[in-house]
């Protein structure tokens, strides 16, 4: 019964030593290393292998990321578990981003940054935190996590989520229906959602068309939420008067592409939140104890769904 690690060797060989010390019954390998197929009860990759279907005895597929929307699951069958990647060094990191960007964002960082680019020395008037409104779109485990971090700033704090939830101190939104009024009150906005069918292209015109004018925008879900074009639009019509980008479609940019040199454009090379390969081994091997207890990992994925 065997472990397959499929991704960079420098964080493989912290998962080796790990496994090592806390199942030392379950052999390891790395991509690198000939394996017998049929001994793979357990796959960690970014992407899924071609070849997966000659794990015949896989159990449990584990993303070595938070989100789940490289996969392809319909190559993968349907008995094989899917696993998002929970652990505390994507959490951690994701607080300090979202934190980072939304205090950049409401002390109007990249108004300054720009103000500097042309040696300008100006005070730019600025809100209270009490009176700038953070939403969240999307309200999952990162998203909880970030808020928490928040809370002592004191910005009334909002969510938009699929389905309903209560998170207290937040005003929770939910639905197709309620997604308008959730704009309507959101200075700052978080996108935070996986990405599926449904919230593909969802940062686009008519939502932005929702949000107060001079609204701001942080963007750490996936690329192809974001409609490049309408940001830009809203931008330079004055709807949003800052984005901050963690993720873009492609990654990177094309060279020359618009939103390289936008003045009221911050990106970031997709670097908010990486797992960190300790913690995430401990998290991977708690996943698989429970697996093992006939209990669902944590971060099992609902196929239908998408995440
Ligand atoms: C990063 O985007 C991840 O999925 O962990």
């Amino acid at each position: 019964m065997a472990f397959l690690f499929n991704s960079d060797a420098a964080r493989g060989a912290v998962f080796r030593q790990v496994f090592a010390r806390e199942l030392p019954n379950l052999e390891f390998y790395h991509c690198s290393e000939n394996i017998d197929p049929d001994k793979v009860r357990y796959l960690l990759t970014w992407n899924v292998p071609d070849e997966v279907s000659r794990f015949r005895n896989l159990e449990v597929l584990f993303s070595i990321g938070a989100g789940v929307d490289q996969f392809k699951p319909e190559t993968v069958p349907g008995h094989v578990k899917l696993v998002r990647m929970v652990e505390d060094g994507i959490i951690r990191m994701m607080q300090e981003y979202v934190v980072l960007g939304v205090l950049a964002l409401h002390r109007e960082m990249l108004a300054y940054r720009e103000q500097q680019r042309r040696g300008m020395w100006q005070a730019l008037t600025s809100s209270q935190t009490t009176e700038r409104r953070v939403g969240f779109l999307g309200l999952g485990m990162l998203a909880h996590a970030a808020i928490d971090r928040l809370k002592p700033f004191g910005f009334p704090l909002a969510a938009w989520s699929r389905s309903k939830k209560v998170v207290e101190g937040v005003t929770c939104f939910h639905g197709e229906d309620q997604l308008a009024g959730f704009l309507m009150e959101t200075d700052i906005l978080v996108c935070l959602l996986p990405l599926t069918e449904q919230t593909r292209g969802i940062l686009n015109a008519k939502l932005f068309s929702f949000l107060p004018m001079g609204a701001r925008l942080l963007h750490v879900g996936r690329g192809p939420q974001l409609d490049q074009t309408a940001l830009i639009e809203a931008l330079d019509g004055g709807r949003l008067a800052a984005a901050m980008l963690d993720v873009t479609d492609p990654e990177p940019l094309p060279e020359g592409h618009a939103l390289w040199s936008h003045p009221k454009v911050m990106i970031t090379p997709h670097i908010a939140s990486v797992t960190q390969p300790h913690t995430a081994a401990l998290s991977v091997i708690e996943n698989i104890r429970r697996h093992r207890a006939g209990k669902n990992p944590i971060g099992l994925v609902d196929r239908t769904l998408g995440y």
